[in-house]
């Protein structure tokens, strides 16, 4: 019997994810002119001229270099028709993918927790994130020397889900900004929401797809 979208939705989720992130990345690189020089009327930077000039600028901008990155590198590195095409870039490219998010994104994402807009939940967001991040690439990338393949890859799609998380925060808050909605407790909800969400749907997805199989070994 051929797979139809409910037994196997990826055919098509695949493309549409890709396609999402890279016009989401675009409305996010659109704001970078506003963050260099930096401009404290910008919705991000508003307020925030006091922690600028310390240690937060370096965090911020290490940031803005890795996050796009990484998010780059990851739809490169999961689009299994480039893998076929160049397989000789996988290994190089992942090396960097992991230099990238554990030197970079992580530890930029751990300091600009702390001074989170919003406050200490979303900011307990973000670090929770910045954690789940670094223990799925470290274990992706320790699987793969160990030629632990198939462990590599459920790691690496781990870390790819929660790189998505940013692009999902967009999501949210353009969604509310449509819906009118401008509640206090959004923000620090949707940090949490953003990662979470996805990852719990990504393992329930995983979950059942190993279920189906050992029901279809059983018959
Ligand atoms: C997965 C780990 C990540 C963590 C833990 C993280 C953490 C953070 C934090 C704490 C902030 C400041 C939020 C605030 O003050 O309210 C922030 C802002 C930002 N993040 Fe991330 N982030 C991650 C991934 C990414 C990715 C993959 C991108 C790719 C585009 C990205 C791009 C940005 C940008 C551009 C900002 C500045 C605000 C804006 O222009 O929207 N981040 N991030």
């Amino acid at each position: 019997m051929r797979a139809g979208f409910l037994t196997d939705p990826r055919p098509l989720l695949r493309p549409l994810t890709g396609l999402l992130v890279c016009v989401v990345l675009a409305g996010i690189l659109r704001n970078y002119p506003r963050y260099l020089p930096p401009d404290f009327t910008s919705d991000f930077l508003l307020g925030r001229d006091a922690d600028f000039y310390g240690g937060y600028q370096w965090a911020f901008y290490a940031h803005l270099a890795a996050g796009p990155a990484t998010l780059l590198l990851g739809l490169a590195l999961m689009t299994a028709a480039l893998r076929q095409r160049f397989p000789a870039w996988h290994r190089p490219l992942g090396r960097v993918q992991v230099a990238v998010v554990l030197l970079g994104l992580v530890p930029s994402g751990l300091w600009m927790s702390a001074y989170a807009a919003t406050g200490a939940v979303a900011g307990l967001g973000f670090a929770a994130l910045s954690v789940a991040t670094a223990a799925c690439a470290g274990l992706g990338w320790r699987a793969a020397v160990q030629r632990r393949f198939a462990t590599h890859e459920t790691w690496m799609t781990r870390l790819f889900v929660l790189l998505c998380s940013a692009v999902v925060l967009r999501l949210i808050a353009g969604l509310a900004y449509l819906a009118r909605l401008d509640a206090d407790w959004l923000y620090p909800a949707a940090a949490w929401a953003s990662w979470l969400v996805p990852l719990i749907a990504h393992e329930t997805w995983l979950v059942t797809r190993r279920d189906r199989s050992s029901d279809r070994q059983c018959e």
